[in-house]
């Protein structure tokens, strides 16, 4: 099975749980990602459930825009009942590396304020050490060579995404090389350097389910 009909069974599997949720009209945090795409596009079949999406990028508010789904300012809805979105790897404990849409700062807002983080990926996502694929990390543009000496210091090779900048306006430095044991220490030890934004390591908000597209079907990863 290839990796685009994968990405669409996990797709679907994630429509049928946001379709399960007991409110009638539903608030929803929308990921960004060629695995979000595939779920934006079944929304149309939940429609008259959406009160409102919030998006965690600007290409996925286009998208939704253009399937007719309400697009809307987060500090305008309430709690979220669900944010759905990709990863670019996911350990056994729902710890995720994203960022590779470099949409990573609104990922983490869009997830904080969610009740439920359902993650969708192919199975290719799942990883026994995260780290393989290098952290992304949106950093203030005058803060990037800064930031980049902090980060050897750390351990990473840290790359600068050249042509990318931010919804925000910012900066990605791509940090190849680590072997993270602890994303929860990591991902607090990088939020403190200064001209940092975010850092692609969800830890503190990992996933609350990921749902993984294999060749045997759709594996659910849940906590413990
Ligand atoms: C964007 C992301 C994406 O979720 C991540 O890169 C996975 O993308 P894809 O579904 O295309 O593999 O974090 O910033």
């Amino acid at each position: 099975m290839d990796q685009q009909t994968l990405k669409e069974h996990v797709a679907a599997a994630a429509l049928e749980r946001v379709a399960a949720l007991p409110n009638d009209q539903l608030v929803l945090g929308i990921g960004t990602g060629s695995t979000a795409e595939c779920f934006i596009r079944l929304l149309p079949q939940i429609k008259s459930r959406i009160e409102m999406t919030v998006s965690s990028s600007e290409r996925t508010a286009t998208l939704l825009g253009e399937l007719g789904i309400p697009v809307g300012d987060l500090n305008s809805v309430g709690v979220l009942d669900a944010y759905i979105d990709g990863a670019d790897e996911t350990n056994d404990q729902l710890q995720l590396i994203k960022g590779g849409g470099a949409a990573l700062t609104r990922e983490k807002i869009v997830a904080a304020a969610a009740e439920v983080f359902i993650c969708i990926a192919d199975g290719s996502k799942r990883v026994g050490t995260l780290g393989a694929f290098p952290l992304p990390i949106e950093v203030i543009p005058m803060a990037r060579s800064y930031v980049a000496r902090e980060l050897v210091k750390l351990g990473g090779q840290p790359i600068w995404r050249e042509g990318v900048i931010t919804d925000n306006g910012n900066v990605i430095l791509d940090v190849h090389g680590l072997s993270i044991d602890n994303a929860l220490a990591l991902e607090g030890q990088i939020n403190q350097i200064t001209g940092v934004v975010c850092n692609g390591l969800f830890a503190r908000r990992p996933a609350d389910c990921v749902l993984l597209g294999t060749a045997h079907g759709v594996e659910v990863l849940t906590p413990g």
